[in-house]
């Protein structure tokens, strides 16, 4: 196989700014990769990727879903296998479904026009840091039953923990004294409500699955921070993104301005053609043969699902973005029994965000000399899209 010329290096800021042409060159060259640096491996074929999500008992989550080792063994859903995941998973996905966020409508939209009132008359904005990243902390702080005066502290600490340094393989010492600041900060959360009336809220409902002995102390913990990461960095990403190739591909928005009925559908497109979680890592459990190659037992393993999504062995033309093509089997949300928990919220979140957002722009051009990229191994989009806009 001639791959020995194809590196993928996901702590490398330059991949950053275009995953896209190595990616192909790894499904086409060395689909299943292994970098000699780092020790892990990659797999970067739709079939391949969705194969391996689905089989928890070849790749596991439970030595974390990071390509780095886990600092500490935090006992959160993400990172756990059957039958700890099922047991964890069942307890709260019934408050995740897609009637259940629904009724969050109205909320999500009020709450996404206080956030771009300041801005109708200005004719700028920063598409993130004025209202993509506020929004799904706000929402996810509601759902926790967190005061909004605490959304800023939190979102930083959030971004924090998922921010690497260049070249960097471990999570720096900033992420860690981010997640044992919001550890801290749940528990305190916790013990207040001991002493009040119970409130009507995820954290109350994994409280009373503590009380009833399915879930222990720090598993609820463990709970709330991955709702708290999981359902912020995220979403943010998205709006962004969608709001950059929707300006790169000036043909796609008219086709949405005329059509605004093709929203789900552009979201979804969106999602495959530069969805915000470029990868999740897993580790094998015995030793693999794939295309050729054999990876060992006890291997990372990157599950490149945003390379997937471009696979041109499942999409006709996957390097197009093509809003009317609504792919609702991308990995953009994972697959298996790990898929994303909170598609369906991130999903109306997406929507009410850009109705808003395309009802108040009229023409509207992004400023690319002040755009500018976060740096994550697995996540992937701006941390400011600028945009002016006619009214
Ligand atoms: C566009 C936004 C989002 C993207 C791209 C995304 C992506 C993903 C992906 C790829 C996974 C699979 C992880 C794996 O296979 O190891 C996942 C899992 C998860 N997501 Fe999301 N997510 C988003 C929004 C949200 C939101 C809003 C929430 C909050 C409620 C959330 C909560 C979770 C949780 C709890 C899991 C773990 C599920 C499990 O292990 O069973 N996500 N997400």
């Amino acid at each position: 196989m001639a791959h020995d010329d194809v590196n993928y290096d996901p702590f490398d800021y330059a991949l950053h700014d275009d995953p896209y042409q190595v990616y192909r060159r790894l499904r086409d060259e060395a689909p299943v990769f292994h970098n000699a640096r780092f020790d892990f491996w990659a797999l970067s074929r739709y079939d391949d990727c969705l194969a391996a999500v689905r089989n928890f008992g070849l790749f596991s989550s439970a030595q974390g879903t990071t390509l780095e080792p886990l600092k500490a063994q935090l006992p959160v859903l993400i990172n756990a296998d059957p039958p700890v995941h099922t047991r964890m998973r069942h307890l709260i996905a019934g408050l995740f479904t897609p009637a259940k966020v629904a009724v969050l409508e109205d909320n999500v939209r009020t709450l996404a026009r206080t956030l771009l009132a300041p801005h109708r008359d200005a004719g700028r904005i920063d598409i993130i840091t004025d209202f993509a990243a506020k929004l799904p902390m706000a929402i996810i702080c509601r759902l926790l039953g967190f005061p909004s005066a605490d959304e800023d502290k939190l979102r930083d600490w959030t971004d924090t923990v998922v921010h690497r340094d260049e070249g960097v393989f471990e999570m720096p010492d900033e992420g860690m004294h981010a997640t044992i600041a919001l550890f801290g900060y749940f528990d305190e959360d916790m013990k207040r409500r001991a002493g009040e009336p119970p409130r009507d809220d995820i954290i109350a409902a994994l409280m009373a699955a503590e009380a009833a002995g399915e879930l222990t102390h720090e598993e609820v913990l463990g709970y709330i921070f991955i709702l708290s990461i999981a359902g912020n960095e995220t979403t943010t990403k998205l709006i962004g993104n969608m709001v950059f190739q929707l300006h790169r591909h000036p043909d796609q928005l008219a086709l949405l301005r005329a059509d605004p009925a093709l929203l789900p559908s552009a979201i979804e497109e969106t999602m495959r053609f530069d969805g915000p979680t470029q990868m999740m890592a897993r580790t094998t459990t015995r030793e693999v043969e794939l295309h050729g190659r054999t990876i060992p037992a006890g291997a990372k393993v990157a599950l490149l699902f945003t390379c997937a999504n471009r696979d041109e062995r499942k999409y006709e033309h996957a390097e197009m973005y093509d809003i009317r093509r609504n792919p609702r089997d991308h990995l953009g949300f994972g697959g298996g029994l790990h898929a994303c928990l909170g598609a369906a919220l991130a999903r109306l979140e997406a929507k009410v965000a850009m109705e808003e957002l395309l009802a108040m722009m009229g023409d509207f051009a992004v400023d690319e000399a002040g755009l500018q990229r976060m740096h994550s191994p697995q996540v992937r989009g701006f941390t400011h899209v600028p945009v002016t806009f006619t009214a």
